[in-house]
């Protein structure tokens, strides 16, 4: 008896650390495996072009946004500070620094952090979006790197990995990997047009827009509601397919292009975090290139949800909340909530007020929000904050009372979630209590 349950403890240990020689021996061949290339490299044109080229990616692929700290941080030279669930990240120093950036890199070695995930330390977090980019194309990669290198040196030591343990252990990502990344070069549907792929091109790889607008299951990979809304550091991106009441099924062609190129359009003003996609990004795109991502975005098929019905204007809430906003939302926003074109978003039929998750809603009436500044409209309204001013009850009322008036419908807010973003989004107290 004690010696069979010996010698199943000696087989349980014997084949776990079979396992860990296995599984460390796979990282390594991984790590070291040269990076997949499907075609030659050679550069096209000349130099500058090539340069050019790779800066235009550079806008597409957002790169400058996440690798150049907030508070005026030399461009590229990383400590832009991501939350994840799991804990925070830092970017890298993607400068041609020799020591603390990647100014000993190889095109290879580029292209294996980028496309495949694998940096200085091993395993990059997917909070580096390379398992969008690994659909980029080889020429997009060299044109990049052309870019990248011509980055002035800059020394700024970076200690990316900030996570707590066990999410600290990077070699765990081989595992995340696995089941998540599935590294494929993009491929076009015959049965579209050239444009709807340019789109999809730009969507599904550098645009890595399903970084957000993806939900994301506990492990933090992608859930299979493509672009059908997501929830990062206490922001909701929403549904991007043509649902009439959550999505885009009532955004034409020329009002996606216009919110990616200007951060307004008839419909609405962007804030948070796609105000910074779009400032660093999408506004330096071609007006080709927003047509394509438009084009593609249409032709989604729409995503199944379904309007909930909207509470009874008696409910005590909806009339707590009419007060409110009567009293203090009514001279931007309009009694109606048709707002003002281009500056002031409609409330009425906003796919964003109607998302069933209100976290974006809570962070711009709790904290404000200014206005996106673009080169197509470099001066806009902002909106104030309330945090001081209502407290959570009205708060919760009022989102409550804008989301089911004018032909809206969405679940009413709670006050206690409102407590909750007040306290966790750093919001300042209620002055009235
Ligand atoms: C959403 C934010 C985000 C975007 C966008 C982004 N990165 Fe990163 N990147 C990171 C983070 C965070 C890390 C560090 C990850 C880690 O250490 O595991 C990183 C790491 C890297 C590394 C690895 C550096 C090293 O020493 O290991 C390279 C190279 C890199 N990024 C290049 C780029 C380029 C080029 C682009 C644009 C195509 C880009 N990144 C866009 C967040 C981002
Ligand atoms: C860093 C995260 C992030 C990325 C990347 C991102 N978005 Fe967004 N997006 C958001 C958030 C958050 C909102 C909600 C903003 C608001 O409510 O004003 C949003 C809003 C939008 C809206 C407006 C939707 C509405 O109903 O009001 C559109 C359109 C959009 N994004 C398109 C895109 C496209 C196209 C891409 C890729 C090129 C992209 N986004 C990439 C976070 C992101
Ligand atoms: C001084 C004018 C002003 C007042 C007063 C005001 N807002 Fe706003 N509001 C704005 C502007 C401007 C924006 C767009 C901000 C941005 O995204 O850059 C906005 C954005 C919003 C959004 C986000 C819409 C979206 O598409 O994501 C909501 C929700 C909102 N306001 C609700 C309210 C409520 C509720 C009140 C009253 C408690 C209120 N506002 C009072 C000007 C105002």
């Amino acid at each position: 008896m004690n010696k069979s349950i010996k010698t199943i403890g000696a087989t349980v240990i014997g084949l776990a650390v079979a396992g860990a020689v296995v599984y460390a021996a796979g990282v390594e061949y991984d790590l070291n495996r040269p990076a997949r290339m499907e075609s030659a490299m050679a550069p096209e044109g000349t130099v500058e072009a090539q340069i050019a080229r790779g800066k235009y990616v550079a806008f597409a692929a957002d790169c400058a946004a996440c690798h150049t700290s907030k508070g005026g941080g030399a461009p590229f030279a990383g400590g832009y500070s991501l939350e994840t669930p799991f804990g925070t990240i830092l970017s890298s120093n993607i400068t041609s620094d020799k020591e603390t950036g990647i100014g000993n890199w190889s095109l290879e070695q580029f292209d294996r952090a980028v496309r495949h995930g694998k940096g200085s330390h091993g395993y990059l977090y997917p909070a580096m979006p390379y398992t969008a980019y690994a659909s980029m194309s080889d020429g997009d990669i060299r044109d990049l790197w052309a870019y990248v290198k011509t980055i002035a040196p800059v020394s700024h030591p970076v200690v990316e990995n900030q996570l707590p343990f066990p999410y600290n252990q990077r070699w765990l990502l081989g595992g995340w990997n696995a089941l998540f990344f599935h590294a494929q070069p993009f491929k076009a549907d015959d049965t579209k047009s050239v444009e709807y792929n340019r789109g999809a091109y730009l969507v599904e790889g550098a645009g890595h827009c399903a970084a957000c607008h993806t939900g994301k299951n506990f492990l933090g990979g992608d859930s299979s509601a493509f672009l059908q809304g997501g929830s990062l550091s206490g922001w909701y991106a929403p549904d991007l397919t043509p649902n009439p009441h959550v999505g885009l099924g009532t955004w034409s062609i020329d009002d996606i292009v216009g919110y990616l190129q200007t951060g307004s359009n008839e419909k609405t003003v962007s804030s948070g975090p796609m105000t910074e996609a779009i400032e660093n990004s999408t506004q330096h795109l071609n007006p080709s290139d927003l047509r394509a991502i438009a084009v593609f975005l249409k032709g989604q098929k729409p995503s199944p949800s379904v309007p909930p019905s909207t509470l009874s204007a008696d409910d005590e809430s909806m009339q707590l909340g009419k007060r409110v906003f009567e009293s203090q939302c009514i001279a931007c926003h309009a009694s109606n909530g048709t707002g003002v074109r281009r500056m002031i978003p409609a409330l009425a039929g906003n796919a964003a007020v109607n998302s069933n998750d209100p976290a974006s809603l809570l962070q711009v009436v709790l904290k404000g929000e200014e206005a996106p500044m673009t080169a197509g409209n470099p001066t806009a309204a902002g909106m104030p904050r309330f945090d001081w001013k209502l407290s959570d009850d009205e708060i919760a009322s009022v989102l409550t009372y804008v989301r089911n008036s004018w032909g809206n419908g969405a679940p009413a807010v709670s006050a206690k979630s409102v407590a909750t973003v007040r306290a966790s989004e750093g919001a300042k107290a209620w002055l009235g209590k």
